[in-house]
């Protein structure tokens, strides 16, 4: 049973594929956290919560001279709440009728459910056993609804807390986060993924001090200044052992997430949407639904906490019919050409890599409006007949004529300023009337808190994916929210806007995605600004950086991986020297670093002579080899490089019987010492067969011996390795 309630203790057992996370509902009822880690018998464990109350510490809420009195000092509910003698972060913050902003969230019962049911509008986990733990404050009849659910098949417990009004009257949430949870009194430190564009999700790693540490998001995006994504990790944990805890908060507005270090020394980490800027109306008798949180633990490091997460977005939260698909291997045109294209041009594009296993061509900005830079068009979803002659059916014609599939590029969140959509409805633009608006990327956004913004927007992509032959959407964003209003929403909703910018994106994806199922969709934000989990739902991978340099995607691809799967990567060979950092290194290196995710191409084919043909041709047969172990595999990672002058990952497959590495040296140095790499993942009493070196080898030897691996003269060289059970 994967939730268990033991009636006498009253206490909950959550059981993970191997974890275990337990509470209890104490005397007074309160939901008192227990233990989340590694799997556990169903013990009594109540025995290390503390009883008592310290002097200048409140009771809990009437219980002066009650015997078994507990005091928030000693208690770390399931939800934190404000004015009861609880001085750490609240959970939740309600603002009643009356100005009272107290609330006490007792036990009111619980379910079990066989499945999970899904968020009505908003991205969500699927399947997975789920308990609702009901608590009721009754003196204000506020309630709040946690669901956690636990899987099978991996280390994650996904969690969200409904909030309702039972009362005749509006409360005010102030504050509405998903999730709290405590962790033991121990030396902590916190992991995150900070960046900018095409420098997207660098790790850091700092140790967690008395008080609170937070990352977060005022842009109403996820952004790629700080990933929704926090990792609390033991002070003495590595890449492959000790504790690691994550939270992925599926949600693609503003978010924070904290860990908070209590005068106890015990740690509560909670979240949500960013309460900055943000107050929500609760009308009489109605709820509100936070975002779901993902909740990852391992034993096994940083390394195992990744593989839970990998896992559990590829089998409950990306679209199930393409996650584990081959993915379309596409020439992307835009560093091919820019804006700077004709139908010629991009036939002639395609025709150079017809045949070397290349299936879709991708074709970027400036096919609509009157686009040729990025001053303006954006809106006007129709074809620019006059910049390629024929329409696009000319094109996708010749395409499919040399046995490719066609995909199309759309940003529809934006308007331009110079567009006929914003002559015509300036309105549907995001502004504070009076006011000048900011521009980024010389544009505007679109107010998708407006419906008939967003029937505008669903109704004028879904008539070109409906009018053409479009195989692959590659969906932009490339600017932020600065105006946080909307003439759509009365005034006092207009806090509301950036949450309610989240649900008006969902709708949007939802609509356009499940009116086209057979349509491969990708995201993309100036790079891999919004790589979140909210977008993987609707689509199966993004665009990791416009940052396409080997070197600088071995870091960007190490960072991501920490918190995605590779499969959700898109990572295209582009030109050399690169059109980012000018850096040049050779094709194979380009290649092999690009394999590492969802690959494809991004550069001028026209110019391709017949060996670059031959040897994309081949690299993409290698590609093929590797490309279920992409999609499927636990992903090791074995150096480094914000460490080292060295990156390699491993990826092993679920039975082990089938493994791939590759390595990367960054700079070549004079009489280097022999590079060994040990090996991670594999069976310590298989044999393995390793073509490259003509060995084989047990996994006890490659995981404790390794390998030499020799990399050829110069720079920015790469290995690889296939790794065949005997
Ligand atoms: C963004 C994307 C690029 C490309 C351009 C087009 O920057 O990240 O891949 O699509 O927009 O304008």
């Amino acid at each position: 049973m994967a939730i268990y309630f033991d009636k006498e203790t009253k206490t909950f057992y959550l059981e993970g594929k191997s974890t275990t996370y337990a509470f209890y509902i104490n005397n007074f009822g309160y939901a008192e956290h227990l233990y989340y880690g590694k799997r556990i018998h169903r013990d009594y464990i109540i025995y290390t919560r503390s009883e008592g109350v310290r002097s200048c510490i409140a009771t809990a809420p009437g219980a002066d001279n009650v015997s078994g009195q507990k005091s928030f000092h000693h208690m770390n509910p399931e939800i934190s709440f404000f004015g009861t003698g609880d001085y750490r972060e609240p959970t939740v913050h309600p603002r009643f009728a009356s100005g009272d902003r107290l609330t006490t969230l007792l036990y009111a019962g619980h379910e079990i459910l066989d499945e999970k049911p899904a968020i009505s509008g908003m991205p969500s986990m699927r399947g997975g056993k789920t308990l609702v733990l009901h608590l009721y404050d009754e003196v204000k009849s506020f309630g709040a609804d946690l669901y956690y659910t636990v899987f099978d098949d991996c280390d994650v417990i996904a969690r969200r807390i409904v909030y309702y009004n039972d009362s005749g009257d509006t409360v005010k949430l102030d504050r509405a986060y998903s999730f709290a949870m405590s962790l033991p009194s121990g030396e902590y430190d916190m992991l995150s993924l900070h960046g900018g564009w095409a420098c997207e999700r660098q790790p850091e790693r700092v140790p967690l001090h008395y008080g609170v540490a937070s990352i977060d998001s005022k842009r109403a995006t996820s952004s790629a200044t700080l990933n929704p994504f926090m990792a609390i990790l033991g002070r003495d944990t590595t890449e492959s052992f000790g504790d690691a805890w994550s939270v992925s908060l599926i949600y693609s507005s503003s978010f924070v997430l904290k860990a908070e270090i209590t005068s106890s020394g015990e740690a509560l980490l909670l979240g949500g949407i960013n309460d900055f800027d943000f107050e929500w109306q609760l009308g009489a008798g109605e709820s509100f639904e936070t975002p779901e949180v993902a909740i990852a633990y391992s034993a096994d490091g940083i390394g195992g906490m990744s593989r839970a997460l990998h896992d559990a977005m590829r089998d409950h939260l990306i679209n199930e019919k393409y996650v584990k698909a081959p993915r379309p291997v596409l020439i992307n045109n835009w560093e091919g050409t820019y804006f700077n294209f004709t139908k010629e041009k991009l036939c002639a594009i395609a025709d150079a890599v017809a045949g070397t296993g290349i299936d879709t061509l991708v074709l970027d900005d400036g096919w609509f409006g009157k686009r040729d830079d990025d001053k303006s068009g954006l809106g006007d979803w129709f074809v620019n007949e006059k910049k390629l002659v024929g329409g696009l059916d000319g094109v996708i014609e010749h395409v499919h004529s040399v046995g490719m599939k066609f995909g199309l590029w759309f940003e529809p969140e934006m308007i331009s300023e110079d567009s006929d959509i914003f002559r015509a409805h300036p309105e549907y633009a995001i502004g504070v009337p009076d006011r000048a608006r900011c521009y980024s990327r010389h544009q505007f956004m679109m107010d998708l808190t407006n419906p008939e913004v967003r029937d505008y927007i669903v109704n004028s992509v879904n008539a070109i994916l409906g009018k053409h032959k479009i195989d692959y959407v590659k969906w932009d964003y490339n600017r932020n929210v600065t105006e946080f209003f909307s003439l759509a929403l009365d005034s006092e909703l207009q806090s509301e806007f950036a949450h309610r910018y989240a649900l008006g994106l969902y709708d949007i994806c939802d609509r356009i995605v499940s009116a086209n199922p057979d349509i491969f969709f990708e995201g993309c934000s100036g790079g891999g600004a919004r790589f979140d989990p909210a977008i993987l739902y609707y689509f199966p991978q993004v665009w990791t950086s416009d940052n396409s340099d080997a070197e600088e995607r071995t870091r960007i691809q190490y960072g991501t991986s920490i918190a995605y799967p590779l499969s959700a990567m898109a990572c295209h060979v582009s030109a050399s020297p690169n059109h980012q950092v000018g850096r040049a290194t050779r094709l194979a290196t380009r290649g092999d670093i690009a394999h590492l995710g969802a690959t494809g191409y991004e550069l001028d084919t026209t110019v391709f002579t017949d060996d670059d043909r031959a040897a994309v041709k081949a690299q993409i047969e290698a590609y093929k080899k590797m490309e279920r172990l992409v999609l499927e595999g636990d992903l090791y990672r074995i150096e480094n490089p914000y460490t080292s002058n060295y990156f390699s990952f491993m990826i092993v497959s679920k039975d082990k019987s089938q493994a791939h590495l590759t390595c990367y040296r960054s700079l070549n140095h004079c009489n280097p010492a022999p590079h060994r790499v040990i090996m991670q993942g594999l069976d310590e009493n298989k044999q393995y067969y390793i073509p490259e070196l003509n060995l084989i080898l047990h996994g006890s030897v490659l995981m404790s011996v390794g390998i030499v691996v020799n990399f050829g003269k110069g720079d920015f060289e790469t290995k690889v390795y296939h790794l065949e059970e005997k």
